[in-house]
């Protein structure tokens, strides 16, 4: 099965292994870096690379990935997408470099490619990016790429990329930092203080607002914040708890309190997201 890969995204690939530059097979099954002993990665058949030096696995499970598909093609999460969109039209332009860290099944990744960009995305997860790559493939987008990768070990070359997005996922700024040209953007969208609240009371006694973040990435400055705010609406109990698998608090609560979703077939929670956009200093 040969591959075709953008070549602005193919320029910036780095070899795990020497940090190389990456380039096609000559038969379009493989990626090789161009250092003599020639490291070799071969494309997966549903279209993405393991750029991963350890085969350990890690990252997010079959299962985790399956609610997170089914709750975004629902559409509750395309706000927060099309407000990642925005910052990037707003501050690199069409066609630029995005590189996707913490990508998940690719749904931001392919809205980003839907909208001009040219997107590389990596997870941990080679079953997210397994799903990533066939999302990009089903939907025709020659502009995006996906690799499994650590964030903080991207293969990718350094000062090369427009913009790092940062969604849910593991924050590694130094690594991200690296990656950016001077002048590009960090986008790091995180939950704001009163994210899900109304599925955080179904769940437990007392509840919290989440905390605001005030780290500064080393090495850059802070241009923008952005709050997405609503309400969203599910009516069915499968979605409800794909929603909740999809948060952190999933892996912390006892079976007894996940029992009280059982059942429940309706739920409007508050969904409130900031995207802070850094910017990388020359
Ligand atoms: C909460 S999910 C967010 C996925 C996606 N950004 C989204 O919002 O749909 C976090 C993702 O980070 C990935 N992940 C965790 N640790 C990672 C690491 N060190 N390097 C790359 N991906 C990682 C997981 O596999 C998972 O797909």
């Amino acid at each position: 099965m040969n591959r075709r890969i953008d070549e602005r995204i193919l320029d910036s690939l780095s070899c795990p292994c020497c940090s190389e530059q990456m380039r096609l097979s000559e038969d379009e099954r493989s990626l090789v870096c161009r250092a003599p002993r020639r490291h070799c990665f071969d494309f997966a058949s549903a279209g993405y690379v393991n750029l991963a030096l350890t085969h350990s696995g890690g990252g997010d499970s079959k299962d985790a990935v399956r609610s997170r598909t089914e709750f975004l093609e629902s559409g509750a999460y395309e706000r927060v997408s099309d407000a990642v969109n925005s910052v990037l039209s707003d501050y690199i332009s069409e066609g630029g470099l995005v590189i996707d860290a913490g990508c998940g099944e690719g749904y931001y990744s392919c809205r980003a490619a839907r909208a001009g960009f040219r997107v590389a995305g990596f997870d941990l997860s080679k079953d997210a990016v397994a799903q990533a790559a066939k999302r990009a493939k089903r939907e025709g987008l020659a502009n995006a790429f996906f690799g499994v990768g650590s964030v903080f070990s991207l293969p990718v070359a350094d000062s090369s990329s427009d913009a790092v997005v940062n969604i849910f996922a593991p924050c590694a700024e130094a690594e991200y930092c690296r990656v950016l040209k001077n002048g590009g953007i960090l986008a790091v969208a995180y939950a704001g203080r009163e994210h899900l609240m109304g599925l955080k009371r179904k769940i437990y006694d007392s509840v919290y607002t989440n905390e605001s973040r005030s780290d500064m990435p080393e090495g850059m400055e802070l241009l923008d914040e952005r709050r997405v705010l609503y309400d969203i609406e599910l009516s069915s109990e499968a979605q409800i708890k794909n929603l909740f698998a999809m948060t952190p608090y999933y892996w912390r609560t006892s079976a007894e309190d996940k029992n009280k979703l059982e059942g429940l077939n309706s739920l409007r929670t508050e969904v409130d997201i900031i995207i802070a956009v850094y910017r990388k200093n020359g």
